[in-house]
């Protein structure tokens, strides 16, 4: 038995990504989830399996949401709650770049516990418990130092679902031009766990989900970092948008997302659009 829950989420995570790793060297066993661009792929599910199998035996009593829906609420309402995403970075991983990682955090009510990403093509591992610091490969992590955005490298994502109704790519254009970059690497929890490296000094994306980005936001407060909405809100799991920095470049960021939205709506995108 593992001593503790991020002992549990690490010792997790590293045999779903053996698996991940496996399967990369397979013949790729793709589908769709409703259209052409939202994949999944018998990585994703193995993955989940293992994760869930594994937290299941250790935590009965806990409540555990998965991507791919094979999780479960606990029997006895635990306020604990495993947020998981099996294979973040899908498409990356059906076309054999390798930025994609396992994504495990441990909530207990709306306060986050413990977190772990693993990249197990880069045996990339970043970690962080509540009140002791993040790690990267078992050393102290901290944000960047960088203190203005027209020095910062930047990174964003793109949904794969209701594409065009997504505002971001006015905020990609906008942000690309002032500053050294904007990276679009196509995995939430590498960018944000690059952010709590100190490789990015800023994120932000629309609508993603509790599991793509639960770990990752532990990870940057561990690491020194903030994580808000463009209002400046504390960041909710599932919420319309993260804005996710070093802290130093937050309320440059903020400043100019709001310039942007007075010219582009920032809206989440609505189920009833298509992509
Ligand atoms: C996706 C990745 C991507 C982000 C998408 C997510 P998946 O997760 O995190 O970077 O832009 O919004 O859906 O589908 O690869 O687990
Ligand atoms: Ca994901
Ligand atoms: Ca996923």
């Amino acid at each position: 038995m593992p001593k503790n829950y991020l002992e549990a989420a690490t010792e997790i995570a590293q045999e779903a990504g053996k698996i991940l790793v496996e399967e990369l060297s397979r013949p790729l066993d793709l589908h769709y989830k409703g259209d052409e661009v939202d994949l999944v792929t018998q990585a994703d599910k193995r993955s989940e399996k293992r994760i869930v199998e594994r937290l299941t035996k250790y935590f009965p009593d806990h409540a555990i949401a998965a991507e791919e829906g094979t999780g479960h609420e606990s029997s006895s309402a635990s306020e604990f709650r495993w947020h998981v995403d099996p294979l973040d970075g899908t498409t990356n991983f059906a076309h054999g770049y390798p930025c994609f990682c396992v994504s495990i955090a441990l909530a207990q009510r709306s306060t986050l516990l413990a977190a772990v990403v693993f990249n197990p093509f880069y045996n990339e591992l970043f970690s962080a418990a509540r009140g002791e610091g993040a790690t990267f490969n078992g050393k102290k992590m901290h944000v960047s130092k960088n203190s203005t955005v027209s020095t910062s490298l930047l990174c964003t994502g793109f949904p794969v679902r209701n594409r065009k109704a997504s505002p971001n790519l006015q905020y990609y254009g906008d942000f690309t031009q002032r500053s050294h970059g904007v990276r679009r690497d196509g995995s939430a929890a590498i960018d944000l766990a690059s952010v709590a490296a100190g490789r990015f000094d800023g994120f932000w994306e629309f609508g993603l989900k509790p599991w793509d980005t639960a770990a990752g936001v532990l990870l940057i407060e561990e690491a020194g970092g903030k994580v808000t909405d463009f209002a400046g809100n504390p960041y909710q799991l599932g919420g319309p948008v993260i804005l996710a920095t070093n802290r130093l470049i937050h309320e440059e960021m903020r400043a100019i997302a709001l310039e942007i939205s007075q010219r582009v709506p920032a809206a989440p995108p609505r189920p009833s659009e298509s992509a």
